[in-house]
């Protein structure tokens, strides 16, 4: 399957979970390609230091900014692949347009604040374009750093503006904002590697991973 992790906006966490999506599929026992398709190469960066921590399995990851070049390299390795996660950079790029064309599932990510979510009128639109010229684009929002308290309105906020969007299909399972992913990620480790163990966060990306992956 191929994963578009995408967002006009910058810091929703799309780095963050393609590493720790990537991370599992390939803990999963899958052939997983990463691709940062970020100028600013965050996700080439944290698979390079699990590289050289020689932390097992090794990420495959390569970093194409420009859509032609990503879109080219993706047609031509797609076979060898089973699974290929794309982290797009925060802005309405050329890498951006060519994932929307190339993926099986967008994932969207974004933060309970108020400004992220108008933001996501734009990846509507961007939803809605790509459609126009291609089938089966599944479209998928996810709720990132959302508030850890259980009843928080901001949380609530977002849900319902979401279900304003019909692109997507709002995950009704938050990933809340937890230490064990900024750690994680950092490194460039799943947060099921990391210590000390986040017991929350392993349930939080598991089930993150199975709404993706596991469909009929
Ligand atoms: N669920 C989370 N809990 C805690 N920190 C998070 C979470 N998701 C992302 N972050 C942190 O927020 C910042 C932005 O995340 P990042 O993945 O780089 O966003 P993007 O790739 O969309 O710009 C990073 O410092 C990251 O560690
Ligand atoms: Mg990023």
């Amino acid at each position: 399957m191929i994963i578009s992790i995408a967002n006009t906006k910058g810091g929703v966490g799309k780095t963050t979970l393609a590493v720790q999506i990537a991370i599992a599929r390939a803990l999963a026992g899958r052939d997983v390609w990463l691709i940062d398709g970020d100028r600013q190469g965050t996700a080439a960066a944290a698979i390079a230091a699990r590289a050289e921590a020689q932390k097992l399995p090794g990420i495959a990851c390569a970093q194409y900014a420009d859509g032609a070049q990503l879109r080219a390299q993706v047609q031509q390795q797609a076979h060898k692949w089973e699974d290929i996660i794309i982290d797009v950079g925060g802005r309405d790029s050329t890498a951006l347009r060519a994932s929307l064309i190339l993926a099986d599932t967008l994932l969207v990510p974004f933060a309970p604040r108020s400004y992220d979510v108008w933001a996501l009128d734009d990846m509507a639109n961007l939803v809605d374009e790509a459609r126009s010229v291609r089938d089966g684009l599944r479209s998928l929002a996810v709720m990132n750093q959302a508030d850890p308290g259980a009843n928080s309105s901001d949380n609530a906020d977002a849900e319902a503006a979401l279900a304003d969007l019909p692109q997507f299909t709002y995950l009704p399972t938050p990933i809340r904002r937890r230490k064990a992913f900024s750690n994680a990620g950092g490194a460039g480790l799943s947060v099921v590697e990391s210590l000390p163990r986040d017991q929350k966060a392993i349930a939080e990306i598991n089930i993150l991973v199975d709404s993706i992956f596991n469909v009929e």
